[in-house]
């Protein structure tokens, strides 16, 4: 491998020369940016398709298709008249002799030439192919799936988070890519608006400019530049939520600073995402997904809605997605029940006492969690598995309607999973801290941390297995995939217990 965008970055930091080396620095001209971007790997599909094709939200009749078109993706404005007719079509085999659908789609310079078509009048439970027409030229071929109906006897799905472009290569969606999958899940910090690298922060290089659409737009076209991206989109379709990077670090709240701010990055995150059309500056991301009678997803949002932390009245959901969460909770049925979560709902008490380690997560909101979590408790809901990243370790949990109660029941298990690519914990506080944490914290079972990866879900009605997928290497864009370990959650027995094939994994903390 000849480049390392992990390594030149963290090179250029150290010699004070990040504003040479990073695409989206305000010092650079856009042909300088392009060559900066090449000199990281960074790829691009065939012109104006050059950020891919992606599928996302698949129900039982249907399915979202997105794509953008950006033919010179560093520029701030793109070559193209106001308006473009894009078509679409999709079909049963990847060869398109068997069309199912067709259309045309307008992409708007409004909307940064982006598509999203909401396909309906699908069949439920199969697998269907796509692609996209424009200016004479034909993207490459996705691959989807609608929903099944009905009875449904094994699903399987990803989770992705935390993949900054700075901290590595994408060999996790690489990994995701040739995993053979119902749907992703992405739980979060699909960009990162600014970057810390070699200690130095990237946004000092930039100036201002990432306040704004254009510059949301060419941080989400920089990401996509990693071609396991675009090829863990291509080869699946996907659930997406987000966390606080997608903005600005730990935002919370509407301040008018913040207000501006967070509209460009809400609208740049809508414009490059394959969810269905919305309103691109306060899109609506919670809501349940049924996969059969085997799984319901609850989609959570915990970030446009949430007050200021640590208040006695601070909400992380929000009244109304509250109203809806404890909804689904009540009207659940015999399906695993799944929160996608970004960010960790489990007590993480500091060692040595003196409160939390983060109150942006949950922890932060303790008034809201006891009260969802004693409804789930009161409701007699089984099989609650929430799914979470943001932390850039894996974890594994018990659910406690109240964590400093031992005595509190187990309502469920939370797993979170390894980061794509961000940056975790040295091996040196990972060793001395995962033992503390541990016994900080009695519902904390295991935490590994310095590995990279993504998590593969394997569902049937009597058991949920959850298998830690980690990389060798993010500096290396075709690093191998292991299995580092698997959970597993029996159906009706509260609570997860480790394989024995790997429950001798290296891990800095595990409860025996
Ligand atoms: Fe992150």
């Amino acid at each position: 491998m000849s480049v390392n965008r992990r390594d030149l970055l963290r090179g250029a930091a150290t010699a004070g020369a990040l504003g040479l080396a990073w695409p989206l620095s305000s010092r650079m001209t856009v042909a300088q940016a392009e060559e900066a971007a090449a000199a990281l790997g960074a790829t691009w599909d065939e012109a104006p398709f050059t950020l891919g094709v992606a599928s996302g939200d698949p129900v039982p009749y249907g399915v979202a298709l997105w794509t953008r078109l950006a033919p010179k993706p560093m520029e701030f404005e793109q070559p193209l008249e106001d308006t473009v007719e894009v078509g679409w079509e999709v079909a049963a085999d990847r060869g398109f002799r068997r069309r199912v659908a067709r259309g045309t789609a307008a992409a708007t310079a409004a909307l940064g030439h982006s598509v999203h078509v909401p396909v309906s009048g699908l069949e439920p439970g199969s697998q269907y192919y796509y692609r996209f027409h424009a200016l004479g030229k034909v993207s490459r071929v996705g691959r989807t799936r609608t929903a099944p109906v009905g009875p449904v006897r094994r699903v399987r799905f990803a989770s992705a988070n935390c993949q900054a472009f700075h901290d590595g290569f994408y060999a996790a969606h690489a990994g995701i890519a040739r995993e053979e999958l119902d749907f992703v899940v992405h739980l979060g910090d699909y960009v990162y608006e600014h970057g810390q690298v070699g200690g130095n922060p990237l946004r000092d290089h930039e100036g201002p400019e990432v306040l704004t659409l254009p510059s949301y737009r060419r941080r989400h076209a920089l990401y996509k530049s990693d071609p396991s991206l675009r090829d863990a989109h291509a080869a699946h379709p996907w659930f997406i939520t987000w966390d606080d990077h997608e903005v600005v670090n730990d935002y919370s709240g509407t301040t008018p600073a913040l207000q501006a701010r967070r509209s460009a990055a809400y609208q740049a995150w809508y414009e490059h995402m394959p969810v269905r059309p919305d309103h691109p500056s306060t899109p609506r991301i919670h809501r349940q997904r049924r996969w059969g009678d085997l799984l319901d997803l609850s989609i959570l949002d915990l970030r446009q809605y949430r007050s200021a932390q640590n208040l006695p009245d601070g909400t992380i959901l929000g009244a109304d997605q509250k109203a809806w969460l404890k909804d689904q909770v009540t009207g659940a049925g015999e399906a695993w029940h799944c929160w996608v979560n970004s960010i960790m709902l489990s007590q993480l008490a500091k060692p040595g006492g003196g409160g939390y380690m983060f109150t942006d997560q949950w922890d932060g909101f303790l008034a809201e969690r006891k009260e969802v979590l004693t409804h789930v408790a009161q409701s007699g809901l089984e099989d609650l598995v929430v799914i979470t990243g943001d932390w850039h370790s894996a974890f594994v949990d018990d659910i406690r309607p109240d964590f400093a109660d031992p005595a509190s029941p187990v309502i469920g298990t939370e797993f979170t999973a390894h980061s794509v690519s961000s940056g975790a914990y040295s091996p040196e506080w990972n060793a001395t801290n995962g033992p503390k944490m541990g016994a900080a914290n009695p519902h904390l079972k295991y935490f590994e941390g310095d590995r990279y990866g993504y998590d593969v879900y394997e569902v049937t009605p009597r058991r949920w297995s959850t298998h830690m997928r980690v990389i060798g290497d993010r500096r290396d864009p075709r690093s191998p995939v292991s299995t580092l370990t698997t959970f597993h959650v029996d159906r009706g027995r509260p609570g997860s217990y480790e394989d024995r094939a790997t429950i001798s994994s290296p891990a800095q903390y595990r409860r025996r």
